[in-house]
C-alpha cells in the first residue's frame, strides 16, 4: 500500500491536537533578540513555547481559543514585538493570512509540506524564511505530556518572517524529554 500520510498530513483535525516538545522550541532561541516581547497565540499556561523563552529571561504574552482568545480576531491590547506558535495545522490557510495582516515578525512550526499552496502562497510571495532540521519533529500526541511520541510521518520546519539572519536554515534538531505538563 502507499503510504499517503506524508501528504495529507496537517489537514485533519486530529492533527490540531499535538503539543510542541520543548527540544523543538530551543532551535529559535538563538533568533530572538533578548528584549523582544513574544506572543504566543495558540498556547495554554503549559506551553513549551511559554516555558522555555520565559525561563530563558524573555517577556512572554500567550493566548488560547480554550479561553476565548481567538487568533484569527483576538490581538494583546499590550505592545509584542514578534509572534511565535504552533498553530492549528488544520487551518493554516487562516492563521498565515492572520499572521499577514498582523505585519508583526513570526515563526510558526508547520509541516514542510505547508510550502506548497496557492492560498498560503498569496502569503509566501511577500517573503517567507524556513528554518528546517535534519530529522522529523516527534510531537506530544494522544495526551502524552510526559514523552514525544516517537515515528512521526511527516517533516515539520519553522515558517519565519523578519526572524531569521537568511532564508534558509538546516539545523541539526538535538531530541530530549522534558513533560509539557
Ligand atoms: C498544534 S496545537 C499546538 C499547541 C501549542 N501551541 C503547542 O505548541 O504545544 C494548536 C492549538 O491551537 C488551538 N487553536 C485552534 N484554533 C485556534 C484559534 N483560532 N486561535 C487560537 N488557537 C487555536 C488548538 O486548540 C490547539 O491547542
Amino acid at each position: 500500500m502507499i503510504n499517503k500520510a506524508y501528504l495529507t498530513s496537517g489537514r485533519t483535525a486530529e492533527a490540531d491536537d499535538v503539543y510542541t516538545p520543548f527540544y523543538a522550541v530551543e532551535p529559535l532561541l538563538k533568533y530572538i533578540p533578548k528584549d523582544k516581547i513574544i506572543w504566543c497565540p495558540c498556547d495554554g499556561v503549559h506551553s513549551a513555547y511559554v516555558k522555555l523563552f520565559t525561563e530563558n529571561g524573555y517577556k512572554v504574552i500567550r493566548s488560547s481559543i480554550q479561553e476565548g482568545q481567538d487568533f484569527l480576531l483576538y490581538e494583546p491590547d499590550i505592545h509584542y514585538d514578534i509572534i511565535i506558535t504552533n498553530p492549528p495545522f488544520s487551518k493554516k490557510d487562516k492563521m498565515l493570512k492572520r499572521l499577514d495582516d498582523l505585519k508583526k515578525p513570526f515563526a510558526v512550526l508547520l509541516p514542510m509540506n505547508s510550502l506548497q499552496g496557492q492560498k498560503r502562497f498569496e502569503v509566501f510571495k511577500k517573503g517567507i524564511q524556513i528554518l528546517a532540521f535534519d530529522k522529523r519533529v516527534d510531537y506530544h500526541t494522544n495526551n502524552n505530556f510526559k514523552t514525544y511520541t516517537k515515528g512521526n510521518h511527516f517533516a515539520s520546519a519553522y515558517f519565519c518572517r523578519n526572524v531569521l539572519s537568511k532564508d534558509l536554515i538546516i539545523e541539526e534538531l538535538k531530541k530530549y524529554d522534558r513533560p509539557i505538563l
